[in-house]
C-alpha cells in the first residue's frame, strides 16, 4: 500500500482548484489529509471531498507545517509571494501558474514527454501552460520518430481558460443577447459570447502576445531543444470549456500521414478520433472531463513536402492543467522523489 502524503490545494475554490479535488478523489491519490487553501475571500466555505464536507481557510504563513505536496493554481502573483514559504516549510509546489516556468532552476513537466526533470526539482515544479501541453501531448510522440523543425499553432480557447468567473460571464452575456439585452465585459475586455478575439495577454515588441510566446518559450525547453521554431496565433472563442488547436508541422524529411495517424493511435495521453468517412473529428464538447487530448484531421500539407497538418481538442482545465499536476504528484510518489513526512515521522 502506498505511503500517505499530506497535500494542500492553493486555490482550491477555482476552477482548477475544483478539478483537482475531483482527481485526486476519482485516481485515489495516497491521502493523509488534504488542506484547502484560498484568498480570505472564501475562507468558511465547505467544498466537498469523498463524501465529507471540507473547510477552506484563508492561506496564510503557517499553512504548509507539515505539507508535502502543494498543488497551486491561485495565480502568477500569489504563487510567486506563497510557493517560497511552501518550500521552506518543507513541501513540493506543483505549481500551475506561469510565475516560475521559465525559471531555469525549475523543471517544466509534461509527465508523457520529460517525465525525469521531476526529480531535478529544488522545491517548486512548474506545469506548463495549457495550450502548450495539449501540443505537447499530441506532437511529441511524432517528434521522438522524426525531428520537427517548424510549428506554426493557432488556437481557439475556451473560457474557461481564464478561470471559473470567466466561464460565468460567457453563459451570463449569451443569457443577455438571447434576451435582446447589452452583454456585459467585466472578466474578458470584450464580449465572447457570440464573437471571438485575439487571447488578451500583453502584446510584446514584435507583436505576439504573451500567450503565444508561453508556447513558443515552453515548448522548447519541455522538449530540451532550442532549435524547434514555434510560432503561435491564440485566439479566444465562446466556448465554455476546452481548447482546441489546428497544428502544422515541419519535420526534417516527410512524415507519412498513415505512419503518423498509427503512432498518435497508441501514443500515450492521445485519443485518435480521425474518422474521415464519417467527418468526425475532436470537438470541444467530446474533449470535455476527458484526460485524453482527442487528435486527428492528420493530413500531409500539400504546401510543403515534408508538412502535416493535425487537430486537437483538450480539457485544458482537466490535462491542461490539473490532470498534469496530479500526474507530476503521483510521479513524485511511484519514483520516491518525495518521502512522506508522516512516514518520516513513525520510522
Ligand atoms: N483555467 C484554466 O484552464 C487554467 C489552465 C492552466 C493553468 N491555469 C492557471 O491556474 C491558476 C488558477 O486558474 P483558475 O482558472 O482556476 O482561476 P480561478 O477560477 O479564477 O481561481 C483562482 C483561485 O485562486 C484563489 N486565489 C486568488 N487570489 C488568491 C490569493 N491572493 N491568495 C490565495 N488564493 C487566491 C481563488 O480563491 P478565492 O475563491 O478566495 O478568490 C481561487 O481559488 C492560474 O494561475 C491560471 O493561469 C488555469
Amino acid at each position: 500500500m502506498s505511503r500517505p502524503y499530506r497535500v494542500a490545494i492553493l486555490g482550491a475554490t477555482g476552477a482548477v482548484g475544483q478539478e483537482l479535488l475531483e482527481l485526486l478523489d476519482s485516481r485515489n491519490f495516497p491521502l493523509a489529509d488534504l488542506k484547502l487553501l484560498a484568498s480570505a475571500r472564501s475562507a468558511g466555505q465547505s467544498l466537498r471531498f469523498k463524501g465529507e464536507n471540507l473547510t477552506v481557510e484563508a492561506v496564510d504563513d503557517n499553512s504548509f507545517n507539515g505539507i508535502d505536496i502543494v498543488l497551486a493554481s491561485a495565480g502568477g502573483s500569489t504563487s510567486k509571494a506563497i510557493a517560497p514559504k511552501a518550500v521552506e516549510a518543507g513541501a513540493v509546489v506543483i505549481d500551475n501558474s506561469s510565475a516560475f516556468r521559465m525559471n531555469p532552476e525549475v523543471p517544466l513537466v509534461v509527465p508523457e514527454v520529460n517525465p525525469d526533470a521531476a526529480s531535478e526539482h529544488k522545491g517548486i515544479i512548474a506545469n506548463p501552460n495549457c495550450t502548450t501541453i495539449l501540443m505537447a501531448v499530441a506532437v511529441y510522440p511524432l517528434h521522438k520518430v522524426k525531428k520537427i523543425k517548424r510549428i506554426i499553432a493557432a488556437t481557439y480557447q475556451s473560457a474557461s481558460g481564464a478561470g471559473a468567473k470567466a466561464m460565468a460571464e460567457v453563459q451570463a452575456q449569451t443569457s443577455a443577447i438571447l434576451e435582446g439585452k447589452q452583454p456585459v465585459a467585466e472578466i474578458f475586455p470584450y464580449p465572447l459570447a457570440f464573437n471571438l478575439f485575439p487571447h488578451n495577454t500583453p502584446l510584446n515588441e514584435m507583436g505576439y502576445c504573451e500567450e503565444e510566446m508561453k508556447m513558443v518559450n515552453e515548448t522548447r525547453k519541455i522538449f530540451g531543444t532550442q532549435s524547434i521554431r514555434v510560432t503561435a496565433t491564440c485566439v479566444r472563442v465562446p466556448v465554455l470549456r476546452a481548447h482546441s488547436e489546428a497544428i502544422n508541422l515541419e519535420f526534417d524529411e516527410p512524415f507519412d500521414k498513415n505512419e503518423a495517424r498509427e503512432i498518435l493511435s497508441t501514443a500515450p495521453g492521445v485519443k485518435l478520433v480521425d474518422d474521415w468517412s464519417a467527418n468526425y473529428f475532436p470537438m470541444p464538447i467530446d474533449a470535455t472531463g476527458r484526460d485524453e487530448v482527442l487528435v486527428g484531421r492528420i493530413r500531409q500539407d500539400i504546401s510543403h513536402p515534408a508538412g502535416l497538418e493535425l487537430w486537437l481538442c483538450g480539457d485544458q482545465i482537466r490535462k491542461g492543467a490539473a490532470l498534469n499536476a496530479v500526474q507530476i504528484a503521483e510521479l513524485l510518489v511511484e519514483k520516491n522523489i518525495v518521502k512522506p513526512k508522516l512516514a518520516l515521522a513513525l520510522t
